[in-house]
């Protein structure tokens, strides 16, 4: 009996400190725009190549899985369907009207074209820079190769640069490669990286923009499925999700300065293990990480100044049955916009949110 009231008790000293934990770190999001059903600017002319693909597009295949904001657009990648018809897309930030906008293809319909390897196959994340470019990650297809796109969004949407990998950093083969993520960052001398993540290699991917090189970091061993690095200068570092089985929860860290050299290895740092399995991550300017796990309508939070410890600061009730329910993505002034899907019965709605967070936000709300 004892025993029984003391479990009773900790449980509800428990139950107080979680709910207090979770109303002090909530995040307020604020509702952009609410979809019951998307839709796409469909090209005019009833006789353009593109009415097809109008015809077969099913609104219910629409999940969203990677998203990039500049300073007027979200960019979205779509997974992969035979109702979808491009897998990169874009959308005001903010409109006249409270109507909720249509898709647009990016940069347009002519660059998503099925089995076109001069068009994009399948876009498996993307990043918005500071100096205007959107850069982002192909899969390609089992007859295209994966590619790095480089678009210049000050200058039309145009094609900066497109790097084809060699076979030595991703596979040629299409069953030997499994792209999940990007991060780029910017180095003190205003050049840029990109690291990315190859499911199905033991290795990161690395990409120069100034030389238009890509290399490979060995990491025996290791997989990596989510990546997240730090804005701040001084600790430049980045964060990976290893997955070297189903279950496997552990974050790592690495030096960024450790994968700048072509010669360069990786000596990775064990951080701890995680509530769930992150399929996204980002770190905004104060140095806080943000994670969304696989069939979890919660997010989680961590200070990384400070030691590992995972806090919730958003759970979307009813927001599930999707193993991906949550799309984010920080813009340059510390907003976090997120697209969620949330799935019940037979309807599937869907909210763009936003709210501010950072280093910008903290220095508000500290006196
Ligand atoms: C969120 O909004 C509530 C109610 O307006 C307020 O009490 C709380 O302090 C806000 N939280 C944050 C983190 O801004
Ligand atoms: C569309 O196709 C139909 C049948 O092929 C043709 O009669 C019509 O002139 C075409 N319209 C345009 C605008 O090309
Ligand atoms: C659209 O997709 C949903 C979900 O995959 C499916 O249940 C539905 O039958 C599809 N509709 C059509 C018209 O194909
Ligand atoms: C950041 O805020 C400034 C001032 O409101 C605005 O001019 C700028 O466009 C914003 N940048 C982004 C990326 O939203
Ligand atoms: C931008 O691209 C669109 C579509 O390709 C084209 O119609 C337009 O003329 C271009 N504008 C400029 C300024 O290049
Ligand atoms: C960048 O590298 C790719 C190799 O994948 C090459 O095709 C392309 O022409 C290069 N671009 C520039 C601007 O050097
Ligand atoms: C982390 O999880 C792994 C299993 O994936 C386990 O072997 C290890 O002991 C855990 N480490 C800590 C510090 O909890
Ligand atoms: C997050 O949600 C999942 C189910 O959606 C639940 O199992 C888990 O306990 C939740 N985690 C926290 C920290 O609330
Ligand atoms: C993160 O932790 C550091 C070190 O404790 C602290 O100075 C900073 O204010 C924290 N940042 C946030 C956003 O809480
Ligand atoms: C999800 O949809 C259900 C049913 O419409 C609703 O009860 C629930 O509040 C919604 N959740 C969110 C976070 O909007
Ligand atoms: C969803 O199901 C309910 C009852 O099963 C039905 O009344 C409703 O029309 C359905 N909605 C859609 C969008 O199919």
């Amino acid at each position: 009996m004892f025993l029984m009231s003391l479990n009773t008790m900790s449980l509800f000293i428990n139950a107080i400190f979680l709910f207090g934990l979770c109303l002090a770190n909530a995040i307020n999001f604020t509702t952009v725009y609410e979809w019951d059903k998307f839709d796409f600017f469909w090209p005019k002319g009833a006789n353009s190549s593109y009415g097809q693909t109008e015809q077969s597009f099913n609104f219910s295949e629409v999940y969203f899985r990677y998203m990039a904001v500049d300073e007027k657009r979200l960019f979205l990648n779509l997974d992969p369907s035979p109702g979808i018809p491009a897998t990169l897309v874009w959308l005001p930030k903010s409109g006249a009207s409270t109507e909720p906008p249509k898709l647009s293809p990016f940069p347009s319909w002519d660059l998503h074209k099925n089995d076109n390897c001069d068009t994009i196959q399948e876009a498996r994340g993307m990043k918005a820079d500071t100096d205007g470019r959107l850069w982002v990650l192909d899969q390609g297809s089992s007859h295209c190769l994966s590619k790095l796109w480089i678009f210049d969004l000050e200058n039309n949407d145009t094609i900066e640069r497109v790097h084809q990998f060699p076979d030595t950093v991703v596979s040629h083969s299409f069953d030997k490669r499994w792209l999940s993520d990007m991060v780029i960052d910017k180095t003190p001398d205003d050049d840029y990286l990109a690291y990315i993540a190859d499911y199905r290699s033991e290795q990161i991917v690395v990409y120069y923009l100034k030389t238009n090189v890509s290399w490979p970091v060995k990491t025996p061993e290791f997989i990596w499925q989510s990546l997240a690095v730090s804005p701040n200068k001084e600790a430049r570092q980045l964060l990976y999700l290893n997955r070297r089985s189903y279950s496997n929860k552990e974050l790592y860290t690495v030096s960024v300065s450790e994968l700048e050299n072509e010669a360069g290895s990786a000596a990775l740092r064990f951080i701890g293990n995680m509530t769930g399995i992150p399929y996204r991550m980002m770190i905004d300017s104060a140095d806080v990480l943000y994670a969304a796990f696989y069939n979890q309508n919660n997010l989680s939070k961590w200070n990384i100044s400070e030691p590992f410890l995972e806090q919730r600061f958003h759970e979307a009730a009813g927001v599930l049955r999707t193993g991906w329910p949550f799309a984010f993505a920080l813009d340059a002034n510390d907003t976090f916009w997120m697209m969620e899907r949330n799935q019940s019965g037979n309807e599937t709605k869907h909210k763009l949110l936003k709210a501010a967070v950072g280093a910008k936000d903290s220095a508000h709300s500290q006196p």
